[in-house]
């Protein structure tokens, strides 16, 4: 592979979406950011430079970064932030992977404007596995507040209660013409007949998952969390904040006589107020026109595409079942068969006790938690704490292996659904091959929860509707052809089960990627420690790394 070279500055930028302007942040000014393209193997050295008033870090999502957690990214667990003046340079090499991925800022809110994608392109000479497209275009989801993003937080923290509905979701940026005065700023592909066009479709919204479809065109899915996977073929796409996923579009093969819309709006499984607001596109077919054609501005007939309802959770867990890689039973995937470490973990929401800053009712609060524990953010890295040996009263190893109470998704909330609270990891030694299993529960109320995961992929080896049965549902645990992800929807009142190698040595943060559950503390770590050989450590810190 070669270097290649960014530099980001995070900068202020004026940016006028709903009729209001506000001033953002930004990476170089661009709102979504700029692209970075790699090609597997490649080392990437991106400079960022911090010229504004808060606190930043960047975290490339997705990529493995094989013993240089220094360059992962998430505030206070693998580095201090970047501060005002300063600048860190992040070095890491993109291995084993190819497809779409994206960076985001890893600190409070702030990936609601700094986000963009990341490409990773097959080695020199390798083709993709699929048809190669004609065009590439990535098409990032996000979302757009009225008000700046540090009000949007602020009304997160309090006492958990507000839904935090963002004005208006959008497609690179634009939120298109269902939203007040937005009809110039809509999303327009022009596309040529008889083509295949590589859509690399990122959610990079703050707190929805999102139904995506083409009116009158199927997609074929051929890549998901920059993992091949078997191509199927649908109307509607499901992605989760987090997830990534590469579709194929192939143009009608003659110019047909409409405009097409694109569209996305959330999927939501839980009771929170959503928002069923849906932001649009168009797709355009160039034409060429005859010499009796002079009609050159007839307006082209709209069509729209169907999307599920916003509670579409059968539709949720059928889609997440067809995403399998490209093994077989000949050839299986790498998935670990001995697991020598098993966990259970419930991930949803429960009731805190309040801090005095806070607007609390009978002097409780919404808080997220694995395990019944809420994760508390420490005043410096895990990381360092781990690699300089001083972690005491930083962070303990006594994260619960199993729930504190009988777990039933579907009956009466246990006694104890009072959350504690703590800065706790699971240590594990090097190569240790884990089997996690993820309980949504229905504490508050049943939720489908993006779980995502640092540092690694793993494979998503069963997934259900109700309570896990550790003795039934393993049988059927796939091992041939599982899914490889970063990130997983555990679906509304039901559980999925991972499994990974721990071949990373590091400090890895996991936890669910919509950014208000994270805020509450639905969180927490992995350690894991050096192996014996040189090469099964974790590299020593970069000499800019952060200081807190
Ligand atoms: Cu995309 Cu820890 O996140």
């Amino acid at each position: 592979g070669i270097t290649r070279h960014y530099k980001f500055d995070i900068k202020l930028q004026n940016v006028t979406r709903l009729c209001q302007t506000k001033s953002i942040l930004t990476v170089n000014g661009k709102f979504p950011g700029p692209r970075i393209i790699a090609r597997e193997g490649d080392r990437l050295l991106i400079k960022v430079a911090n010229h504004v008033q808060n606190n930043i870090t960047i975290h490339w999502h997705g990529v493995r970064q094989l013993r240089t957690g220094w360059a992962d990214g998430p505030a206070y667990i693998t580095q201090c932030p970047i501060q005002t003046g300063q600048t860190y340079l992040y070095n890491f090499t993109v291995t084993g992977q190819r497809g779409t991925l994206f960076w985001h800022a890893h600190i409070s809110w702030l990936r609601a404007t700094i986000h963009g994608p990341i490409v990773i392109l097959p080695k020199r000479h390798v083709p993709y596995p699929f048809p190669q497209p004609f065009k590439e275009v990535p098409i990032i989801f996000g979302e757009w507040w009225k008000a700046d993003t540090e009000t949007v937080i602020n009304q997160a923290m309090q006492a958990g209660s507000g839904p935090n509905v963002s004005d208006a979701y959008t497609i690179n940026g634009l939120p298109g013409p269902l939203y007040n005065c937005s009809a110039k700023d809509t999303f327009k592909l022009k596309v040529k007949p008889g083509k295949t066009y590589l859509l690399r479709l990122i959610n990079a919204a703050l707190n929805n998952e999102l139904f995506f479809s083409v009116a009158n065109h199927s997609l074929t899915v051929v890549e998901s969390d920059a993992v091949y996977v078997k191509p199927f073929t649908t109307q509607i796409v499901l992605i989760t904040p987090g997830q990534t996923t590469n579709v194929l579009l192939r143009t009608k093969p003659k110019a047909p006589n409409a405009t097409f819309v694109i569209a996305a709006r959330p999927y939501v499984s839980g009771p929170a107020a959503f928002d069923n607001s849906t932001t649009t596109g168009l797709i355009e077919y160039e034409r060429v026109l005859g010499p009796n054609d002079n009609n050159k501005n007839k307006k082209l007939p709209l069509l729209k595409p169907r999307l599920p309802r916003f509670n579409d959770t059968s539709f949720s867990f059928k889609y997440n079942q067809k995403i399998r890689s490209l093994a077989n039973a000949k050839f299986p995937a790498n998935v670990p068969r001995a697991v020598s470490k098993k966990f259970f973990f419930t991930m949803g929401l429960g009731l805190g006790s309040c801090s005095t800053s806070q607007t609390c009712t009978n002097n409780t609060r919404l808080l997220g938690a694995f395990n019944n524990v809420s994760f508390v953010q420490p005043n410096t890295a895990l990381l360092q704490a781990h690699f300089f040996n001083k972690t005491k009263g930083v962070y303990t190893t006594d994260f619960p292996t199993n729930p504190p109470f009988k777990f039933n998704y579907t009956g009466k909330p246990p006694n104890n659904s009072m959350v504690t609270t703590g800065t706790k990891v699971v240590q594990l030694a090097y190569n240790t091959s884990v089997e996690l299993v993820l309980q949504d529960t229905s504490i508050i109320a049943p939720e489908s929860h993006p779980l995502h995961l640092h540092g690694f992929n793993f494979f998503v080896v069963g997934m259900g509707i109700g309570n896990f049965d550790p003795k039934k549902d393993p049988t059927k645990f796939n091992l041939v052809d599982p899914a490889e992800k970063n990130t997983v929807g555990v679906p509304a009142g039901g559980w999925v089960a991972i499994r990974f190698l721990g071949d990373n040595p590091g400090v890895w943060f996991m936890h669910c990627h919509l950014e208000v559950h994270t805020s509450w503390g639905l969180k927490m770590a992995w350690v894991v420690l050096d192996g014996k050989k040189p090469n099964q450590k974790l590299l020593p810190p970069p000499s800019d790394l952060p200081k807190c």
